[in-house]
């Protein structure tokens, strides 16, 4: 949730780096972006725009932008409009911050601020970090001091980055919540601060991830050096580990945009996470298992449900993270608790893991990368094989999270898997199919998601792809809720994506489907190869279209092509409704803020 890119250098070319690295930043927010950097003028300048990089290089294009350092950021609104006047980096009198995350007691330190004479511009919780690192200064105070004392008086959860024109060979930057990585350039001419090592990926060869509470000072003289300081304000040194991002990770390679290229990875990541599990759960030790996570995350917790009680007879409970937190959830040794998270810095699983931890019990990760914060503070990880995801709609990440939930409660000599990842290509090529379907759906006013079993996680996951892509209201049900009131809304406007693979639940969601044809709805039907023969008699019927996805040999594996196919579907929905699926509005990939 907003993203950082800052360097000190040797060298006065600073320009691309900042904007190769704020475009690769963009999926972490991208309702505006700025720079500040100090010129070789030994002045402090800004620029900022609404939108895309591509708008602030355009509101850049006349300067030269060249100095020793510089900081960019990338944001997603929290306090205050998308405008440019709340667009970072805020700055006062030669002091220019980029934040991420959320300062809590803004609102007091501003109201002292403004008594002290100082005056506000933005609607932003970001200024006033600003404002008081130049209280401290016009104290006498100098700029690392002033630094410190601010971030001492704020409280939240943030990564916050400063430079001062007073002091232009100083880079300081504090993590506390929100992941910053740091590194040098391979010549040792350029040194970074940044929120994500993907801002990092062309610019360093080994990166080190701060620590809770860490400060981060960077010098220049004649070298470049830095030091790291723990929150006592002691020296302390951090590992720094190969950064594993690669240019391919964060490229399309020649696909349109980042969604499409990872739903076509999903073949690929089923293989990978085949072929890599190694993990166990202790079933003589666990009686129970609670999965604790948010959004599509919560979603694979939900099908593993289904999968990990039919196969290990345990009791599984799965919890959204946001409430999961805020009650006193009843937990004990038993229950093994389990968090999926793709990123791994969603702040409400990451303090859903905090709870539990802090009542001394041991958590399982789940997560998608391994240098996050919840894989770094839970006590055993499973690392799900996605490889980088950049689109912010979830989707090969999902179906690493499914299989290896699967793997988890399965003997894997009992997965067909090449099966399981044929049949996924085989939707793939029928891409075409979901862009006719999309064309319909695209002009209904509302849809539903319905499925039974296993495929109503499937509904839910489909019904958030939609909405959060095409904006189209999209609600998931299980097909036998419908008419316990959602059917109220049922009319020929409204289409009804009825997920019914041929398994044992199959004609009570197809009768489902016929209450709603009943009330002039239009249904998708997504259903597999071996209900072809069957006679329903609404396959005829005009407001009914049909795909028939391959059949499964083993019903437990038929979910995974079902996936695809919805998320192909909401793909080329927002794609015909001309809108950017890499980067939907409101929306951004890593959710820091609660
Ligand atoms: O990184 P996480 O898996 O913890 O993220 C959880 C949700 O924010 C995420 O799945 C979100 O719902 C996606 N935009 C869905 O496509």
């Amino acid at each position: 949730m907003c993203g950082i890119i800052s360097v000190l250098s040797l060298k006065t070319k600073i320009a691309n780096c900042l904007f190769s690295s704020l475009e690769r930043l963009e999926y972490r927010g991208y309702d505006s972006a700025g720079i500040a950097y100090i010129g070789i003028d030994a002045k402090l300048h800004r620029v900022r725009s609404i939108g895309t990089i591509d708008n602030l290089k355009r509101a850049a294009r006349e300067l030269s932008i060249e100095g020793y350092i510089g900081v960019g950021h990338t944001r997603w609104a929290t306090h205050g409009k998308v405008t440019e006047v709340n667009a970072h980096p805020h700055i006062c009198k030669g002091v220019a911050i980029v934040h991420n995350g959320i300062v809590e007691n803004y609102q007091e330190l501003k109201k002292e601020l403004l008594k002290s004479g100082y005056t506000f511009e933005s609607e932003t919780d970001t200024e006033v970090i600003a404002k008081l690192v130049a209280s401290y200064i016009d104290n006498g105070i100098d700029f690392q001091s002033a630094f410190k004392h601010a971030i001492s008086e704020i409280s939240g959860t943030f990564a916050i980055v400063a430079i001062y024109e007073g002091a232009p060979h100083l880079l300081l930057g504090v993590k506390k919540g929100s992941p910053m990585a740091i590194g040098f350039s391979k010549d040792n001419q350029n040194f970074y601060i940044a929120s994500d090592a993907v801002a990092l990926s062309t610019l360093v060869e080994n990166v080190t991830y701060l620590e809770e509470g860490d400060f981060v000072i960077a010098e220049k003289r004649d070298t470049l050096t830095y030091k790291v300081l723990d929150n006592l304000w002691s020296e302390t040194s951090r590992k720094s580990v190969p950064n594993r991002v690669s240019l391919h990770d964060v490229e399309k390679n020649g696909y349109e945009t980042f969604m499409l290229k990872e739903i076509f990875e999903e073949p690929k990541v089923i293989r990978l996470t085949f072929d890599k599990f190694e993990y166990n759960l202790n079933t003589s030790k666990h009686k129970s298992i609670s999965i604790i996570a948010c959004g599509t995350s919560y979603y694979a917790g939900l099908l593993a449900k289904y999968w990990v009680e039919e196969a290990l007879k345990i009791r599984v409970d799965v919890e959204i993270a946001s409430e999961f937190r805020y009650r006193d959830p009843l937990l004990s040794a038993d229950t093994a608790c389990i968090f999926i998270s793709q990123s791994g810095e969603t702040i409400d699983t990451l303090s859903a893991l905090r709870l539990v931890k802090s009542r001394g019990y041991k958590v399982i990760a789940l997560v998608n990368v391994e240098s996050s914060s919840i894989a770094r503070e839970a006590d055993f990880v499973i690392k799900t094989e996605a490889g980088i995801e950049i689109g912010v709609a979830s989707t090969k990440a999902f179906v690493a999270q499914i299989l290896s939930m699967l793997m988890l409660c399965t003997d894997r000599n009992s997965l067909a898997i090449t099966e399981i990842e044929t049949s996924v290509r085989t939707v793939l090529n029928m891409e075409k199919k979901f862009i006719d379907a999309a064309r319909k759906i695209m002009s209904s006013n509302s849809l539903f998601y319905i499925g039974r079993g296993p495929s109503y996680p499937v509904a839910l996951e489909g019904a958030l792809k939609m909405k959060e892509l095409s904006y189209i209201p999209a609600e998931g049900y299980p097909a036998g809720e419908i008419k316990h009131g959602p059917i109220a809304i049922v009319d020929e406007d409204v289409y009804t994506v009825v997920i019914a693979p041929l398994d044992k639940y199959f004609e009570k969601t197809i009768s489902n489907a016929q209450e709603i044809l009943a009330r002039n709805g239009k249904i998708l039907l997504l259903t597999t190869e071996g209900a072809k023969n069957l006679s329903y008699d609404f396959r005829e019927n005009e407001n009914v279209d049909c795909i028939f996805l391959p059949q499964l040999s083993n019903p437990v594996h038929q979910p995974f092509c079902l996936v695809t196919a919805i998320h192909l579907l909401a793909y080329h929905t927002s794609k015909l409704m001309g809108y950017d699926v890499d980067k939907p509005r409101n929306l951004a990939k890593s959710v820091t803020v609660e």
